[in-house]
């Protein structure tokens, strides 16, 4: 599956698409047990679709906890799963992840740290229980793309380094969708029949709202980008950007409050246009709204004196900020 060739969305036959593959997971699984991991994100909620047809309860589904998604979202996309007959089961590993990222400032040791929790102790864990042989993800080709290229390890590519899941974890790997772009992977989720709010979902990062915060992630750091993103996701919903995110800042900066000095922290919004995620241009949102937003974070984010719009396109910026 690793080296087939890319299937552009117009080129791509759902129906076709989810036989093939349902039926090649199937074939590799045999009759053992695979597993997965849901995020809710668009990859690994088409995923888990492929692998519920391909396997009915031979896939066991998990959704991580890992203290670091949005606000409910656990309990969101473990409920809108459960209603199409996936047994999704929420594990709470909100404690591992953190004493993981406890003191790490660099980016890619963040990630790093992310990915070895996630890879090689929660998920180790759930397969040594689980007795699978197989994990089944939702790489897809950008994610392949940016990390070959050095400008991103994202958190799920492996065989491209050179590094064997076997080997590193204990088990191997499934990718169904390295053939596709998010496009192609919306298209397949809307024809696997999972609802709107799932099919047109913002891309989320794998390493979720640690990719926000610059410096050092903790529970408290966490909890006001989650705000703000709650914010944020409220008020630009319908927007039609095709991602927006508010980053919590590690510098600090003089502001007033009650006619004080508040030492208060900085909230930077990104909303972004764009087709694939490959290139990307700032989103023109109204100086009215603009205003709104910054109202409603200092004053419903404790310690937030300072929120700032950034108008870079990518390339030269990325659209995270880690
Ligand atoms: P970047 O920041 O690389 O993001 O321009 C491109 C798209 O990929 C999503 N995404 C990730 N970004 N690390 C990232 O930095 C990851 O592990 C990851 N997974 C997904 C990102 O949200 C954007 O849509």
């Amino acid at each position: 599956m690793q080296e087939a060739m890319e299937i552009k969305i117009h080129e791509l036959n759902t129906e076709e698409f989810i036989k093939v593959k349902s039926e090649e997971i199937s074939k590799l699984v045999g009759q053992g047990l695979a597993i997965n991991a849901l995020s809710g994100g668009v990859d690994s909620s088409a995923v888990t679709m492929l692998g519920h047809r391909a396997l009915g309860a031979r896939l066991k589904t998990y959704f991580i906890d890992n203290g670091i998604m949005r606000k409910d979202e656990p309990q969101q996309i473990a409920s809108i799963f459960r209603s199409l007959g996936v047994n999704v089961e929420i594990v709470d590993a909100k404690d591992k992840f953190f004493n993981a990222l406890k003191g790490i400032t660099d980016p890619e040791e963040k990630r790093e740290a992310i990915t070895q929790t996630f890879y090689k102790d929660v998920f180790a864990k759930l397969v040594r229980e689980s007795k699978a042989k197989y994990l089944l993800q939702g790489t897809i080709l950008t994610d392949i793309d940016e990390t070959v290229a050095g400008i991103k390890r994202q958190h799920n590519v492996f065989e491209q380094l050179g590094i064997d899941p076997q080997e590193a974890f204990g088990y191997k790997i499934i990718e169904p969708l390295v053939q596709l772009r998010k496009d192609g992977v919306r298209k397949l989720a809307e024809a696997s029949g999972l609802p709107a709010s799932i099919f047109n979902r913002m891309p989320f990062p794998g390493p979720a709202l640690a990719a926000r915060i610059i410096g050092e992630v903790t529970p408290e750091k966490v909890e006001i980008v989650r705000s703000a993103t709650a914010i944020l996701e409220e008020e630009l919903k319908g927007s039609g950007a095709f991602q927006y995110l508010a980053i919590l800042h590690n510098d600090r900066v003089t502001g007033m409050r009650n006619g004080k000095r508040d030492f208060g922290m900085q909230i930077e919004i990104r909303s972004w246009d764009s087709v694939d995620a490959r290139k990307a241009m700032p989103t023109h949102i109204s100086f009215d709204k603009l205003s709104l937003l910054s109202n409603r974070m200092v004053t419903e984010v404790a310690g937030v004196v300072s929120v700032t719009y950034n108008i870079t396109s990518k390339p030269p910026s990325t659209m995270e900020a880690i």
